[in-house]
């Protein structure tokens, strides 16, 4: 079994935006910059957006954090969220979610204009990729087919399962790997037969949200399992939807948690806020 290494991967990927940022100023007098929105105190949401900022700084772009309490009101929010909008030196607006109970989740995200939506959860960036148009896609399943191409996995004709359907994940995955040639089941909560549906899979992907689901009776000899998870096991360490000790002696290629998808998620969202700046120039000359 190859182990996909993520961390090095994304380690890579910020030293080539970090090239690719340093061009963008000298061309354009100015750097390129990312607002994150974090609004409560969830602490999974801290460190994500902990590594957020941190990605940013190792890519040569400049971030600006906008730490709100838990307590703002729908139209706090919504008025940064305008506010980011409408500043030059934001290219790319992202909101961690989730975000508190209480606030509209959807009418927070319709406020980052399409061009500055780099998560790529917007109606327009999705309906791009459905599409097959040049569009902003999600940074997870984006860093997923990336992996898949770093480590020269081919896609075409391959039956790809993405067992999870969330608009964040299994969607735009499923949409990603119909792009790649794939022939795509995309599973989840109500499917019937789901382990023999997983056994069919060459490329199986896992965006469940529950720990250690997928085990090793569910994966077919040789298959390729890429684990989106970022659950907490029995004793509350960090784990992945895969069960890690019994799939890696069946799988080709599996991605551990943590160290595989995580940090490709990160890498991704700053090669789309890299884009988002680029194009947004080329707009304006
Ligand atoms: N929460 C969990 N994953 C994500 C993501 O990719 N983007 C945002 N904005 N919030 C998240």
């Amino acid at each position: 079994m190859t182990l996909i290494d993520g961390k090095a991967t994304a380690a890579s990927i910020r030293a080539e935006l970090k090239v690719r940022s340093e061009e963008f100023e000298k061309k354009y007098g100015r750097k390129i910059g990312l607002a994150v929105v974090l609004v409560g105190q969830d602490p999974a949401s801290q460190v994500y957006v902990r590594n957020k900022i941190k990605g940013c700084e190792e890519a040569g772009i400049r971030s600006f954090a906008h730490y709100l309490p838990e307590t703002s009101s729908q139209e706090e929010v919504e008025e940064l969220v305008s506010a980011l909008a409408e500043d030059e030196n934001v290219h790319g607006i992202l909101v961690q979610l989730p975000l508190p109970r209480g606030l509209n989740a959807d009418k927070i995200l319709a406020k980052i204009p399409a061009a500055k939506d780099v998560d790529g959860f917007c109606a327009e960036n999705i309906g791009k990729l459905a599409l097959r148009e040049r569009g902003t896609v999600a940074c997870t399943p984006l860093g997923v087919m990336e992996l898949l191409k770093r480590y020269h996995i081919p896609t075409a004709g391959k039956n790809a399962v993405v067992v999870g359907r969330s608009n964040i994940v299994g969607r735009p995955m499923a949409l990603l790997l119909i792009n790649a040639d794939a022939t795509v089941t995309v599973c989840h909560s109500r499917t019937e037969n789901l382990k023999e549906e997983c056994l069919r899979a060459d490329i199986l992907v896992a965006a469940i949200g529950k720990a250690k689901f997928i085990t090793a009776d569910m994966v077919k000899e040789g298959a390729v399992v890429i684990d989106v998870g970022m659950d907490r096991d029995e004793n509350g360490k960090l784990c992945g939807d895969v069960d890690f000790q019994s799939v890696k002696d069946k799988a080709s290629y599996l991605t551990p948690v943590p160290g595989g998808v995580g940090p490709m998620t990160i890498a991704m969202l700053l090669s789309n806020t890299c884009e988002a700046a680029e194009r947004s120039m080329e707009k304006s000359l």
